[in-house]
């Protein structure tokens, strides 16, 4: 069973073949009469609209859950609730607190599993952000992205991705906000040496793509006016672009705090494709999940019988 709770889950080839289905503009109604449920432990905009819709393009049903409603591992635990909603859907997308919670449900093997952002990956994001830079550069590899700020789940899942893709990354942050060694690792083995640094002009020197997310994520709040005090001097601002290629452009997941880690100038003026990449978000989760019903192939007999009567009528 193929589920996808980090990008590195597809292999490079796995990884071009849903970039080239989010470009698919006819697809098959390849859910018909399926449904997808879509489980959130923290808020989102892009994320739930775009799986959403994604799934009514494909001819099935998304059931939005609140996590906080079925009581994650307080009125039933994690893998009672996946295996319940295997009963009825066809995949489950789960946006989690603790990364943890994914691969538990993904390890009850009763449905594929889609990370909708935990706390250390958003591939979701990062299909999305490939998709919009390939429409902006051609092309990637040998391309360079720039990442500056929090080296956070966005940034994990997009430098693997980007890595993949056979681009240059360079990621600027201050000390002790960057990856941890097993993350570049990752980065590695996906085919690329990262520059770290701690000087944002740096990385962003000669860069196609300069990107940002926020200092503080969904659940780190009670760290907000340390992180303030952290990223100072690392707003990504006319300035920073400046030492970019000329014509290149600026990425960001969304939700944005501008003044802090984006200045107002730069994400909303020329460079900026952040709405490009919002509608992306929906184009990228088609194409995920035409890949994930190729991959994963409906079981002959999805559930058991109905209960009979003593006669054995239904
Ligand atoms: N970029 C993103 O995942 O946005 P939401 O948190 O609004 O889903
Ligand atoms: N890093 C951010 C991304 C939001 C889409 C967070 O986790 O809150």
């Amino acid at each position: 069973m193929r589920h996808l709770l980090e990008i590195d889950d597809l292999a490079p080839g796995e990884f071009a073949r849903v970039l080239e289905l989010t470009a698919d503009p006819d697809p098959e109604p390849v859910l018909a009469s399926c449904g997808v449920a879509l489980m959130f432990e923290k808020p989102s905009a892009r994320t739930r609209n775009s799986m959403e819709m994604a799934v009514v393009a494909l001819g099935g049903h998304p059931v939005y859950i609140q996590a906080a409603e079925v009581g994650l591992d307080e009125r039933e635990s994690v893998e009672d609730v996946a295996a319940t909603l295997a009963c009825y859907h066809r995949f489950i997308g789960a946006r989690v607190l603790d990364h943890s919670t994914v691969e538990r449900m993904a390890a009850v093997g009763a449905a594929p599993v889609v990370n909708l952002l935990s706390d250390r990956a958003h591939p979701m994001q990062a299909l999305a952000d490939l998709a919009t830079l390939a429409q902006e550069l051609g092309p990637l590899e040998g391309r360079k992205l720039a990442y500056v700020g929090d080296a956070n789940n966005t940034a994990r899942s997009l430098v693997i991705a980007a890595a993949m893709a056979r681009m240059e990354v360079a990621v600027a942050g201050p000390p002790g906000y960057g990856f941890d060694s097993a993350t570049v690792d990752r980065i590695r083995a996906a085919g690329c040496d990262p520059v770290l640094t701690a000087d944002p002009a740096e990385a962003a020197a000669g860069a196609d793509a300069v990107y940002t997310d926020v200092w503080t994520s969904m659940g780190q709040e009670t760290e907000a006016a340390r992180r303030l005090e952290a990223f100072e001097g690392y707003t990504v601002d006319g300035a920073l672009m400046a030492e970019a290629r000329p014509g290149a452009v600026f990425l960001h997941c969304l939700p944005a705090r501008r003044g802090e880690e984006v200045a107002a100038e730069v994400i909303d003026g020329p460079q900026s494709r952040v709405w490009a990449q919002a509608a992306n978000r929906m184009h990228a989760a088609r194409g995920l999940l035409m890949w994930l019903v190729a991959a994963n192939p409906a079981p002959a007999a999805a559930s058991p019988a109905a209960p009979t009567t003593e006669d054995g009528r239904r």
